[in-house]
């Protein structure tokens, strides 16, 4: 541990958000930056009024909110044109019954329509669920079934992955696009907008009202329902001030889709909260993309990912040459382990340290980061958020010394925090079994300076391109098809993904191992469930080993196929 403990970055630049880490630590109160939003005054508050609505009402209408492009778009909106069109929305939902509490999932590409609709549904009050765009039936299904929407925002594209006939709470399909097909419950996106008004009245909340559902996957069962309420604004803001250093004349990229937290909390919410001007690139990833984006709009703020940064770094040092990326000054990373390597790389080539930050959809926010005023270890997710207390604690809560590893742990409560999770209060207990503290599943440790170091999960949980894939869902997926009797799935290491999905099969009775199977195996579940989630590798086996109750123990065939020790095998069947 010492010796990647050695490396170092220094801080370069001074900000005025944060010019001190330890100082701001130790003066940190939630309290003060609570005084920045409405209720402090009113008593009430709604993210969509103290995210948009506000800085029209205080002067700051005119300024750009939204800089939109993809293939065949390229739209720039203000703050008031996000209020207005977000007012007709809330208001086409108003006019089919639906208001407070009520779920309205939001089912479609990246475009600007998808945040007119995500902020005209929380200025009625309603909890958002986000989808990928990538999610096929299965998925789609088990989502709205849990959550019980009323409401779902798409496209004529994908309005065939929505199982309506086996979603008896959905009563409204709203469908943004050409060719909508005049049905029973489907409603035209824009004949609706056009036809309502720009005025509507901001339902107003309390601060645990209800805000997003994220689902999400564990090691066992289907993807639970991570509930945030209100109250996460605070942080929100706070972490888009200390974490990324949001000034007022910043333009921000976010490359996260809103189907995964990170393109909520930080696709939007931070960077509006801020009055900050906020670019949305949809499509797909491509190096030349990504940096003709950066230069476009000369984005001074970037938050990726891992994986991106890894395939830019493969993409070669020549590309980035040939963009200029002079207005860049601070870039940050998110959902899995940053490569020391990929650090040193950025520096060499962006001139820019990355800066680290860690969080889970269920802390709603950044909790461990690195900050433009502190040293950076390359390899090290950072430093506790000013605000919060992250400790290491063994099984029975207790804390650990200094370079032991153990369960990296939060003390409750904070501003973002998980208020539950949907449908499943045992699963949100379980979080929180250990008196005071919230166990985040990954195991670290932190080193004599206090920074933290991540060493894995302490489940099953894959995480594979920065997304988190939960092996029951994908092993419940194969099970369905005709020749597989048994799988177990696991995460293999891959040095461009983190981790890719490889299962474990076996067969059943007439059916042969082959390659052809192999690729029908992978067809059906990208089909089925997501692509992220079909198996790139498949295996297969007479038997699996499972334990005497019968369940597949994914820790053996992680084993066999790192070639580690096996370990305990006591309660494995014969
Ligand atoms: C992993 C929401 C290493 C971790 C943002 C965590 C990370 C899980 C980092 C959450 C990081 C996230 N370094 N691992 N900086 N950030 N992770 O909810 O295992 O999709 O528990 O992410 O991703 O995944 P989620």
């Amino acid at each position: 541990m010492e010796n990647v403990q050695q490396e170092r970055i220094a801080a370069t630049a001074t900000t005025p958000n944060m010019r001190d880490y330890e100082n701001t630590y130790a003066s940190m109160r939630w309290e003060e930056v609570e005084k920045q939003f409405s209720w402090h005054e009113t008593g009430k508050v709604n993210m969509a009024y103290e995210a948009v609505d506000r800085h029209v009402e205080q002067g700051r209408g005119s300024k750009t909110a939204l800089l939109y492009s993809d293939a065949s778009r390229e739209e720039s909106y203000t703050f008031a044109d996000i209020a207005a069109q977000s007012s007709r929305f809330a208001n086409v939902l108003r006019g089919l019954g639906i208001g407070k509490g009520d779920r309205v999932f939001i089912f479609m590409p990246r475009t600007p329509e998808l945040y007119f609709s995500l902020m005209g549904a929380l200025k009625i009050g309603a909890v958002v669920g986000p989808l990928f765009e990538a999610f096929m039936e299965t998925a789609v299904r088990d989502r709205l079934q849990d959550s019980e929407a009323v409401a779902i925002v798409t496209t004529p594209a994908l309005l065939g992955r929505i199982p309506r006939s086996e979603l008896p709470a959905l009563k409204h399909v709203i469908v943004f696009g050409d060719d909508v097909p005049s049905e029973e419950g489907i409603v035209d996106y824009r004949t609706e907008m056009a036809g309502a008004s720009e005025e509507a009245q901001i339902e107003w909340l309390g601060r645990e009202d209800g805000l997003l559902l994220h689902y999400t996957s564990g090691s066992t069962g289907k993807p639970k329902g991570v509930y945030h309420v209100q109250n996460a604004m605070i942080q929100h803001y706070y972490t888009g001030q200390v974490v990324l250093d949001l000034q007022p004349d910043d333009v921000y990229w976010c490359t996260a889709d809103p189907g995964w937290v990170t393109g909520t909390s930080y696709g939007i919410f931070a960077p509006w909260l801020n009055g900050v001007t906020n670019v949305i690139r949809g499509g797909r990833f491509s190096p030349q993309d990504w940096y003709a984006t950066l230069q476009k709009y000369g984005v001074t703020v970037w938050y990726s990912a891992p994986t991106a940064f890894r395939m830019l770094m493969g993409a070669g040092d020549e590309v980035v040459q040939q963009y200029d990326l002079s207005k860049l000054r601070h870039v940050l990373s998110v959902g899995e382990p940053l490569n020391p390597e990929v650090v040193r790389w950025g520096l060499k080539v962006y001139g820019h340290r990355i800066h680290d930050t860690w969080w889970m959809t269920e802390t709603g926010g950044q909790l461990v980061c690195n900050y433009p005023c502190m040293t950076i270890k390359p390899g090290s997710m950072g430093k506790p958020l000013p605000g919060i207390e992250a400790a290491i604690i063994d099984d029975n809560g207790n804390e650990l010394p200094p370079n032991r590893m153990g369960n990296l742990a939060i003390r409750t409560p904070w501003p973002s925090m998980m208020r539950k999770i949907w449908n499943n209060p045992a699963k949100y207990e379980e979080y929180f079994r250990l008196q005071g503290w919230y166990v985040s599943g990954d195991s670290a440790y932190r080193d004599e300076e206090g920074y933290f170091w991540f060493q894995g999960r302490i489940d099953d949980v894959i995480n594979t391109s920065g997304e988190r894939v939960g092996p029951f869902e994908v092993e419940s997926k194969l099970v369905e098809h005709p020749a597989i009797a048994e799988a177990g799935v696991i995460g293999k290491p891959d040095p461009m993904r983190g981790e890719i999905i490889k299962a474990f099969i076996s067969l059943r009775e007439g059916f042969e191992p082959s390659e052809e199977l192999k690729k029908e195996i992978y067809t059906f579940v990208k089909v089925g469930l997501s692509a992220h989630a079909a198996p790139r590798e498949i295996e297969f086996k007479d038997k699996l080993p499972k334990t005497r109750s019968g369940k597949i123990m994914r820790r053996v065939l992680k084993a066999w196929e790192l070639d580690l020790p096996t370990g305990d095998l006591s309660t494995i069947e014969d």
